[in-house]
Formats: structure tokens, sequence, C-alpha cells
């Protein structure tokens, strides 16, 4: 099959990293590659789209061994169930989610085919089309990471929809909200019943707004966290969705008053005050394995079953929730060229041309 697969070894990666710049050549490209074989637990799918993330083209510069299957969100039909699996799924079914890609030979989703544990993938309903289905990925489920399992906020199916915010709600920072992951952790803090306080390029402003913040503040603004904290000064959870840079420090100065939880997506700096805690979330704890990055030397990471669990009850929600508009995907942006767009939107991601929306591509 055709697929977009990894080239560096690892004295390059590591240079990369060093040097914070591609190092030995691009280190992906598109070759004929084996197709992965399922077990009874699994299903394959024929990939019809599939949507950009930055850790695809991280994992092409840095991260990924050579050989290895790069891409993590997708849209397709399944082609093959696996004997576990019928009772859920048949040939030809309408079928996204995200996988683990760039790690792993036979497990990612820039690819004519890849593999999905059963229950880690999700219904597409009949009124959504590939490309909006695919965007339901690595930003998507970190969203739902975040909220619903490290800081414990109602699952959005167990919300009521439609439901007039509290006057009492208590109020969530979000930083970064016009990112795609900024996007779909507004969508579910709100119907969680927070009040959502985000940061945002003026030309976001409205897009964040649409997605359901109830106050936005210019992130490249000198005094953002003071405007913030005059305006909302009890916030004691926030979500950093860009995590490089001055969002930590702008994060922390939001939570100083009261002190509380910041989690990041990236890792995060020390936190600048007392009471004040980070953690850093990873959407690939959710497809519940162990991995190693940058083996035999990088950081292990253990198996986390309910970090499974919450992705299998994630997925297992998304159809209704998606059908009956109760969560959107962020806006897309068509990325044309087929194998060939996949590289050049990553280009794009990679020199932050990409803004307020998810880059997708039709294979
Ligand atoms: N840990 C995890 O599991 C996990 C999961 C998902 C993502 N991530 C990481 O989280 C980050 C965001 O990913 P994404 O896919 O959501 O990003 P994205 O959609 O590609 O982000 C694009 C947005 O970044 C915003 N931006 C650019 N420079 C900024 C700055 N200096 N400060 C604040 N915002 C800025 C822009 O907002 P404006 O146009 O409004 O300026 C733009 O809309 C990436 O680093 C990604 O690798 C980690």
């Amino acid at each position: 099959m055709r697929a977009v697969v990894s080239k560096p070894h690892l004295l390059s990666r590591i240079a990369s990293i060093t040097l914070g710049k591609t190092i030995g050549g691009p280190g992906a490209s598109i070759q004929d590659h084996p197709e992965p074989t399922i077990s009874p637990d699994e299903i394959l799918v024929r990939v019809r789209a599939v949507a950009l993330n930055p850790t695809d083209y991280k994992h092409i510069d840095a991260v990924s061994p050579p050989g290895c299957v790069i891409g993590c969100d997708y849209a397709g039909e399944v082609a093959q169930v696996g004997g576990n699996a019928a009772k859920t799924w048949a040939v030809g079914d309408r079928v996204a989610g995200a996988v683990h890609g760039g790690l792993f030979p036979d497990r990612g989703a820039f690819a004519e085919y890849l593999k999905t544990d059963s229950d880690l993938a999700w219904k597409i309903p009949a009124d959504i089309d590939d490309a909006a289905a695919a965007t339901f990925g690595v930003s998507a489920v970190t969203a739902m990471l975040t909220l619903n399992v490290r800081l414990h906020l109602p699952w959005a199916e167990e919300c009521k929809v439609g439901q007039e915010q509290q006057q009492s709600a208590p109020a969530i920072f979000i930083y970064a909200g016009s990112t795609s992951a900024g996007l779909f952790t507004i969508q579910l803090a709100r119907l969680a019943g927070y009040t959502v306080v985000t940061t945002a390029s003026p030309h976001s402003f409205d897009l964040v707004k649409s997605y359901g913040a109830n106050a936005v503040f210019n992130y490249r603004d000198d005094n953002v966290a003071d405007a913030i904290v005059k305006e909302y000064p009890d916030i004691r959870v926030a979500v950093d969705c860009f995590s490089e840079g001055k969002s930590f420090g702008i994060c922390d100065a939001v939570l100083k008053n009261k002190g509380g939880r910041l989690i990041t997506l990236l890792p995060p700096a020390k936190p600048k005050y007392p009471g004040v805690e980070h953690e850093l979330v990873m959407a690939y704890t959710l497809f519940g394995r162990s991995f190693q990055w940058l083996a035999p030397f990088g950081p292990k990471f253990p198996a986390l079953p309910d970090d499974r669990k919450a992705l299998a009850r994630f997925y297992a929600s998304l159809p209704e929730l998606v059908s009956n508009k109760t969560v959107r995907p962020p806006p897309i942006t068509l990325e044309e060229g087929s194998w060939d767009g996949i590289l050049t939107g990553l280009d794009k991601l990679r020199s932050g041309k990409v803004s307020g929306g998810k880059l997708v591509v039709k294979l």
C-alpha cells in the first residue's frame, strides 16, 4: 500500500531535537509499505481522509524511528473485521478516529490502510462527510482527556444541551482557544457548565465566541493576565492549548490569585507561584499501550488503562454528539494534492501558517 513513512536515524533525530531544525533532509516520504495485519480485536480501515496535526511533523522531524507510518487522524471505511469485533463493525461501515501514528511500522493514519482497536474508533453518522469526521482525532480526544479525565469535568453526553448557563458557573481559562485543541476544549468546557475565558488573536475572536467562549482576550497584550484576573478573579483551573513561550507565565498569572491547576499540552515550565500546579497530558496514553520515545535512551510511558477506557467511552458517545451538533468540528481547509498534499500541508503547519482550523487531505 501507499503510506507516508519516516526515514531518519537516531543520530539525526537527536541532532534535530538539540539544534531545533531538521537535519539530514526530509524526514518522511511517500512509499510502498506493507499493509497492516489485524488481530481479532482490531479492524482494518481503508483511509479516505486525514486531518493534520503539529505532532505529525514533530514526529517526522524528531521522534519517529525509521520505517514508521506517520499520521493520527483519519476517516474511512471498514475493510476487514477481526473475529471479536464483528458485533460492532461490518465491512463497509464508515469509521473515524485517531491512532498512535509515527511510532510503529503498522499503526499510522497516512496510509491507504490502517488498523485500530475496534472499540477505539467511532461510527460516522450518515450526514457527516469524511473531511469533517477526520477532525475528531487528536485535538478532540485531548480535550476530552484534559477536561473529563484529568480535571473531572462532567462528560459531554451527561450534559443537558441548551441549558441556560448558571450565573454561578465556575470559570475555566483556556489559553489559545483558536487552536484545534482549543476549539474542542472550549466546546466541552461549555457543555460541562463552565464559563469559558480564553485568549486568541483579534482575527480569531469571533471564531472562539462562536464555539462557546464567554470572554476572549488578546494574548499579545502585555497586560493580558491582569485584564483577565480583573474580570475573573476566581479562576482555579486552566488549560494551555499552546504550551510554548509566554503561555505558561500568562496561565500562572491568571491562576495565582486562588492557586489552581494548569493542564499543559507540551512539557510545562516550573510553576511561577505557590499553589499553582502544572500537569502535562498526552493523547497517546489514550491508546492503552506503553511506548518509548527515542528508544533505547528516551522517556518511557506506561499503559494507562483508565485513559483507554475514557477514549472508548468518548468515541462510543460521539456519533450522537456530532449528529445532533452538540460538538462541532473546527473549520476545515481542504489541502489539495492527495498524498503530496499531506507533505505540503505539514509544511504549512510547521511554519505556523494555519490559524483557527484544521487542514484535511482527501486521499
Ligand atoms: N499533549 C497532547 O496530547 C497534544 C494534543 C494536541 C496538541 N498538542 C500540541 O498543542 C499545540 C496546539 O496544537 P493544535 O493542533 O491545537 O494547534 P493548531 O490548531 O495548529 O494551532 C494554530 C493556532 O495557534 C495559535 N497560535 C500561534 N502562535 C501562538 C502563540 N504564540 N500564542 C498563542 N497561540 C498561538 C494561532 O492562533 P491565532 O491565529 O488566534 O493567533 C492558531 O490558530 C501543538 O504544539 C501540539 O503539538 C499536544
